[in-house]
């Protein structure tokens, strides 16, 4: 089908602009309605077009949340849950699912975190290409989101993300470029906050600027639901779609903005052909079969919760346990699992299997006390004496612990990072009773785990791990699966050791990110911050050993060889992390970022090569003298092992750098003028004439300092009046033209 927007009165063509209902598109001129839903770890189609709020949701397969997700460090795990992801819209006749989340974790407080993949956006883009490429595989659209810098909940209608150049393209914006550009989603969702002053829903440098013109996005941009203020100001930016359902009144509004000239017919033509390309994509992606399998979902679903699970510690060995050993199972999460985050994305699940359900297999015995009450918070000291009796009649003692679901959700900002105190009680009191005692962990957002890291021996830490929790905590305690999860996180000291801690969440509706690229580990390694469990951390029941690091720079990046070796007992996975930092950079840096991740399954005493490139394009840094990214030449230090404080293997590889002259202006500094090649000796000789004949140690000597020290940093403009005159401005800029025009 395709539209030509002439066959459609105005009226028509701004009503296309904006949703028939809270989940369909509107239907007018041939253009069928497009059906979206949540999103993103599971389908929340509701029954009606109600408000989500009082919808009930068909059930669905509840994968794990992008953090726990996140922690497998798995793109291809990603890419086989976007396709499972599709066959369950398919099967429910939904076009579009609104996700992935890729926000960054600014703050360890950020309402929305368990939304949102990780606090560095190499990982966060890999994951999420992965899963947008999986899922629009299958025939079902990806919505991105949220388009930008949607970083905190509170006033999240109108706060500004006031955030640098730099700082926006390198940290908040990176992993948006990347889907964009390698996974090409069908819908980018802009957020409900303003970044830098400007609503993201009319924020004609995003939407247009840097979405479509510099990335090629080539599909429709939808409005967060309620975020359009002004339909007009939207379309004129970039926003195709204003969702749910603004009225008659609202669409009329924009139909009379264009009839009063005050937007071009053509801007609105552009959002409706953008509509329109939707829904072919839509009514394409409907002829592709659905292959629904709740059960199969659900074995998928358990395989990457397991494979989603960190082993933080396991002092002395105490995981895996033997099949033999007796259990107490103690705190409440054990029965009531917490597994997913509230808001928008909540999934009525097709199953939930319990971690004391899956631990109760077999001939084990297993006792169970809930130790405190599903709030999270509540115990009392019965509660801790039934646990400790538990713990005390058992070989091992396995605690669920975690925060309780209204203790985090979409909507609110969290205040602190502490693990309830009765929790932090009730485990001291178990492992007193049974040293040998395992914390298994559940939470949307990263925890303070010092106090606790202080009294269990071993912990296990799933964040968000979806409806097959049980199994999948069952697979790891026991060892049928091998713990392979990463950190995605950083697990910081305390909240105040934290980037964002003294501007989170800002004051009087803005948001100032003063610590610029410095989000996540970047900035507790480059303050030489201690943490207690790093960016990239994970344990394994076996061990690795890396050697042989060899770099290669190529135009595409550098291609990094590692030979790693399973030197253990058990068969396991390792995640091989490259982090690159440019110690003599011209601009301030992280002494690490990651760049590039692999994974490699390994038996016992087996070794692999494992390669890994790292993109060129993810080593610029953006310039904002020439406003686009720049890869700065030089002596690059490659470090590479398991976590971003674990690093085996180092070596320097020299790449080379981009063409990056500045030209030279009025404004540029005696110092940039004297280091240019042509322009340089030429003003030297002109400053040199200035001087008394024997100025050399006369003006250090008359001012205490050598005169350049002094004005070098002057623009060169100012030598009119610095000279007296004897250099004119005219002489300057004809200097400069030269000087321009020979760097060409
Ligand atoms: C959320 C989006 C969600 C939408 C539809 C908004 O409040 O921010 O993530 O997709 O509602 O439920």
């Amino acid at each position: 089908m395709t539209l030509t927007p002439g066959d459609l009165t105005i009226e028509e063509k701004a009503g296309l602009t904006s949703g028939a209902s809270f989940w369909l598109t509107k239907e007018a001129g041939g253009i069928p309605a497009v059906r979206v839903s949540d999103g993103p770890h599971g389908l929340r189609r509701t029954d009606t077009d109600a408000p989500s709020a009082i919808a009930v949701a068909v059930p669905a397969t509840c994968f794990p949340p992008a953090a726990g997700l996140a922690q497998s460090w798995d793109p291809e795990l990603a890419r086989q849950i976007g396709a499972a992801l599709a066959d369950e819209c398919r099967a429910e006749g939904v076009d579009v699912l609104l996700g992935p989340g890729i926000n960054i974790k600014r703050s360890p407080l950020g309402g929305r975190n368990f939304e949102y993949f990780s606090e560095d956006p190499v990982l966060t883009g890999a994951m999420a290409t992965a899963w947008v490429q999986g899922l629009q595989s299958g025939g079902v659209g990806a919505s991105l989101k949220h388009f930008a810098a949607n970083n905190a909940e509170h006033d999240r209608m109108r706060a500004s993300s006031d955030i640098d150049p730099r700082t926006l393209r390198e940290i908040y914006l990176r992993a948006f470029e990347r889907v964009v550009r390698d996974a090409r989603p069908w819908t980018i969702m802009c957020s409900y906050n303003k970044v830098n002053g400007v609503l993201a829903s009319e924020n004609h440098f995003l939407l247009t600027e840097v979405l479509r013109e510099e990335w090629g996005f080539d599909g429709l941009v939808v409005s967060d639901w309620g975020a359009v203020a002004n339909r007009a100001a939207a379309v004129e930016a970039g926003c195709d779609l204003a969702m749910p359902a603004p009225g008659e009144a609202s669409d009329a509004e924009l139909a009379q903005a264009v009839r009063a000239g005050q937007v071009p017919e053509s801007v609105l033509d552009r959002a409706v052909a953008r509509v329109a390309a939707l829904a072919d994509r839509a009514v394409a992606g409907r002829q592709v079969t659905a292959r629904q399998d709740a059960d199969a979902h659900h074995a998928l679903a358990r395989e990457a919760a397991a494979r989603s699970i960190v082993l933080l510690k396991n002092d002395g060995g105490l995981l895996p346990l033997a099949p033999s050993q007796s259990l107490a199972v103690i705190g409440v999460f054990a029965a009531e699992p917490r597994f997913q985050g509230g808001g928008s994305s909540h999934v009525n699940p097709t199953r939930v299997e319990s971690p004391l359900e899956a631990l109760k297999g077999g001939s084990r015995s297993v006792g169970y006390a809930p130790g405190f009450s599903v709030d999270g918070t509540g115990s009392d000291a019965a509660l801790v004496a039934e646990a400790v009796e538990a713990a005390r009649a058992a070989d091992v003692a396995v605690l669920f612990l975690g925060l309780a679901a209204r203790q985090e959700s979409e909507g609110f900002d969290r205040t602190t990072i502490e693990l309830p105190a009765e929790q932090v009680e009730l485990a001291r009191a178990v492992v007193a009773a049974n040293p040998r005692t395992v914390a298994v962990l559940a939470h949307g957002g990263v925890l303070r785990l010092a106090p606790l890291a202080d009294v269990v021996p071993a912990i296990l830490d799933g964040a968000l791990l979806g409806q097959a929790v049980g199994g999948a905590v069952a697979d790891v305690l026991f060892g049928a699966v091998n713990p392979s999860g990463r950190l995605a996180e950083t697990v910081p000291v305390r909240l105040s050791d934290t980037a964002a801690y003294l501007q989170f969440p800002g004051e009087h509706s803005h948001v100032l990110y003063g610590e610029g690229i410095f989000v996540g580990y970047r900035w507790h390694d480059a303050r030489s911050l201690d943490v207690t469990y790093p960016f990239g951390h994970g344990l394994s029941y076996t061990t690795f050993g890396y050697a042989d690091l060899s770099l290669a720079s190529s135009a595409e990046g550098i291609t990094v060889r590692v030979t790693v070796t399973n030197t253990g007992p058990a068969a396991g996975r390792e995640v091989v992390q490259a982090y690159v930092g440019l110690p003599d950079s011209a601009v301030s840096r992280p002494p690490r970022e990651l760049k590039g991740f692999a994974s490699v399954d390994l038996a016992p005493g087996e070794s692999a090569s494992v390669s890994l490139l790292l993109r060129r394009e993810d080593l610029a840094y953006w310039d904002r003298r020439l406003d686009r990214f720049v890869v700065e030449g030089g002596s690059y230090s490659v470090s590479v092992g398991a976590s971003s404080r674990d690093i085996r293997v180092s070596a320097a590889v020299a790449v080379e750098g981009d063409p990056a002259r500045v030209p030279l202006t009025l404004d540029s500094t005696l110092m940039e003028v004297l280091a240019d090649a042509v322009a340089g000796p030429i003003l030297g000789e002109a400053f040199a004439s200035l001087m008394p004949a024997d100025s050399d140690s006369g003006a250090a000597d008359a001012l205490g300092v050598d005169l350049l020290s002094l004005i070098g940093s002057a623009p060169v403009g100012r030598m009119v009046s610095l000279s007296g005159g004897a250099v004119t401005r005219p002489q300057l800029e004809e200097l400069l033209a030269r000087a321009n025009a020979a760097a060409q």
